[in-house]
């Protein structure tokens, strides 16, 4: 069973609507959405913003519906001058930027028994990107594609020190509010796990125009990009 998950409505819609076969089964307070996409059987949720929400998801997916790999897609907000609204960044690793336990010592990110980064699943990165290649040669003018690392804390991003920070301190790609979370319950379970993030905004003054701008966009991108991964695990 493959897990998928997106933070809001308009990142996983048009995922739900290709679901076939398809029941619903509520936990807490998420809906769970089991069926088949395409000829694997798969289970979405939304699980709303935030690390916590996202972590809870995350261990509902692996306990209560057997989900052996995990993949969340969504929006970010890109950290790198040359990112556009579109392009794709896939993580190599996630970090929880907002754990900070410097003042013994450690480094921003980092808890006390495991390092800052959490590495992605290698195997599940390279098809997302094997898939991306087919899709944009497809397109006359494909987005930028990426596997970095992407950070991740309880706040929306828009300011440019931020920015500046996130970049220096992680070397990040973009940033986001869920992914890190997803990263520590997959490692903590020992189960793989891919972020897939589109840029929806710059993560600077902008930022919150970019992204209700962008946001309805988002959806068809990531559905593809998703659908095709998963029909290829
Ligand atoms: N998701 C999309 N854009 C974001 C931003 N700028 N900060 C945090 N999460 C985001």
């Amino acid at each position: 069973m493959i897990g998928i998950i997106g933070a809001l409505d308009e990142e996983i819609r048009l995922i739900n609507d290709a679901l076939i076969e398809h029941e619903t089964v509520k936990k807490a307070v998420y809906s769970f959405h089991r069926g088949r996409l395409k000829s694997k059987d798969v289970v979405i949720v939304k699980c709303g913003v935030g690390k916590v929400n996202a972590a809870l998801c995350t261990q509902i997916l692996i306990d209560t519906f057997n989900c052996g790999k995990i993949i969340f897609g969504g929006v970010a907000g890109g950290l790198l001058p040359g990112l556009k609204q579109g392009d794709v960044v896939v993580s190599s690793h996630a970090i929880q930027f907002d754990v900070n336990l410097t003042a013994f010592g450690r480094r921003h990110g980092e808890l006390a028994d495991q390092s800052r980064l959490i590495e992605a699943d290698p195997a599940l990165v390279n098809i997302v990107a094997d898939t991306f290649d087919d899709m944009a040669a497809t397109m006359p003018s494909p987005p930028t594609f990426l596997v970095g690392t992407i950070v991740s804390g309880d706040s929306f991003v828009s300011d440019p020190e931020t920015i500046k920070w996130l970049q220096r301190e992680f070397g990040a790609a973009c940033t986001e509010m869920e992914g890190g979370a997803v990263g520590y319950t997959c490692k903590s379970n020992e189960v793989p796990f891919v972020i897939i993030r589109i840029i929806s905004d710059g993560a600077g003054e902008k930022a919150t125009g970019e992204f209700d701008s962008f946001l309805s966009k988002s959806s068809e991108i990531i559905c593809n990009l998703i659908t095709e991964t998963v029909n290829r695990i």
